[in-house]
């Protein structure tokens, strides 16, 4: 018997779907509903007072609930909006127009991240841009050689979102430290599915979202600086929230807190300050070890029932190597999708990957051998033909 079916109950969208798509939207736990009941309610009784009651410490409060998770201390993170903004936070703290200007990027990170440091080259940043040879994997090799001492920041995902392939980030970080540049960790497609810990891993900065396998809903994205380089960086993308008397409303230059507040800038989202915990509290009390055991084996199963069939597979053969997601290069692959999704199986397409398919700590196996099994009768069907688009 399989214990995480045990948590099947507290998720509604289960009972109406074959929910396979955590990479991208992960399932809201039903105490969602009560925590923006208790938004309301502080915002009804308490009014202005619920700012001195707890809204104004949420954005490093509720973050200690995601260091749980990827191994960071208490006070270590700030919450953001989302992880482009997070980027735009680091990126304020350095200076581009000085001979360490490069940034090192694969093609193979997620587009807004990369059309953000393409941008920054108006700030006299420098683009390296390494391609994959064959879209799953980076070139480790490349990379590690493109960090050279002109290197300032090597952004890059621990798993990336198109194959779902988990990199040697140690590789990347010990190599970074040699020659005095930055690395920043994006764990979005890690973090909930992957045990992550940034500690042990050195990295300088740690980022990612919590909708997707953390279960956490849109609008809040995590920001971890390592403790002992905190005070060294100081974003000019600031606010009154980093301000160390924000209440006597001084005007003049900042005198930035010198713990995770120093992240911050203007009013934080509260509302999603409060939906996000219930998914965080249920991912650490299952465990990532457990849910990491589960997604191993359904992964293989996936990955097994693919290629029995024929279809390419667009994610490492390799468990070891494999996250969370297989992409399932089947034939139609886009038409395909907008059927499963008809018929309530929710999965996604990506152009180069195919169809994702992203088994959680929630899911039955039933439940893959029946995507499986529907996307074969699709294909035998031609069902996906309704969904072709006109020339
Ligand atoms: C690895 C990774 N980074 C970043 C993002 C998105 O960033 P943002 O929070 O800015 O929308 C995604 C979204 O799918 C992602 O998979």
């Amino acid at each position: 018997m399989d214990e995480l079916l045990n948590w099947r109950g507290q998720f509604p969208i289960l009972e109406t779907t074959t929910y396979m798509i955590s990479n991208s939207l992960g399932a809201m736990p039903r105490a969602v509903y009560d925590r923006v009941h208790d938004y309301a309610e502080s915002w009804a009784t308490r009014g202005v007072r619920a700012w001195e009651e707890g809204w104004w410490d949420m954005a490093v409060s509720v973050g200690d609930k995601v260091g749980a998770i990827i191994g960071a201390g208490p006070g270590e993170i700030s919450l953001h909006q989302n992880v482009t903004i997070t980027q735009a936070v680091i990126s304020s703290c350095f200076d581009f127009s000085k001979p360490r200007n490069k940034v090192v990027l694969v093609d193979l990170e997620f587009p807004s991240i990369v059309y953000f440091y393409m941008e920054r080259r108006r700030r006299g940043a420098r683009v390296e841009m390494l391609k994959s040879e064959d879209g799953i994997h980076i070139p480790l090799e490349r990379v590690l050689a493109a960090i050279d001492e002109t290197t300032l920041l090597v952004p890059i995902s621990y798993v990336l979102f198109r194959s779902a392939t988990i990199i040697d980030a140690k590789a990347i970080i010990e190599r970074a430290h040699k020659v005095g540049a930055h690395v920043i960790l994006d764990c979005f497609q890690a973090a909930g599915t992957v045990p992550v810990n940034v500690r042990e891993l050195k990295t300088d900065f740690a980022v990612g979202g919590v909708l997707k396998w953390l279960c956490g809903g849109p609008g809040i994205a995590y920001l971890y600086v390592r403790p002992d380089l905190r005070a060294k960086f100081s974003p000019s993308l600031t606010g009154w929230l980093a301000h160390q008397r924000p209440f006597d409303f001084e005007i003049g230059e900042i005198d930035p807190r010198e713990d995770s507040f120093r992240f911050l800038n203007g009013t934080p989202q509260i509302p999603a300050l409060y939906a996000c915990q219930p998914g965080l509290e249920i991912i650490h009390k299952v465990g990532l070890d457990r849910i990491r055991e589960k997604s191993m084996r359904q992964t293989e199963r996936l990955v097994a029932g693919a290629l029995q069939r024929g279809w390419r597979v667009n994610s490492p053969r390799d468990s070891a190597e494999r996250a969370g997601t297989v992409s399932v290069d089947c034939p139609h692959a886009r038409e395909v999708k907008n059927e499963l999704i008809a018929r309530n199986v929710m999965v996604d397409f990506r152009p180069g990957a195919g169809v994702r398919l992203s088994p959680h700590f929630y899911n039955r196996d039933e439940e893959i051998d029946f995507a499986l099994a529907q996307i074969e009768e699709i294909l035998a069907t031609r069902a996906w033909e309704r969904h072709l688009q006109p020339a």
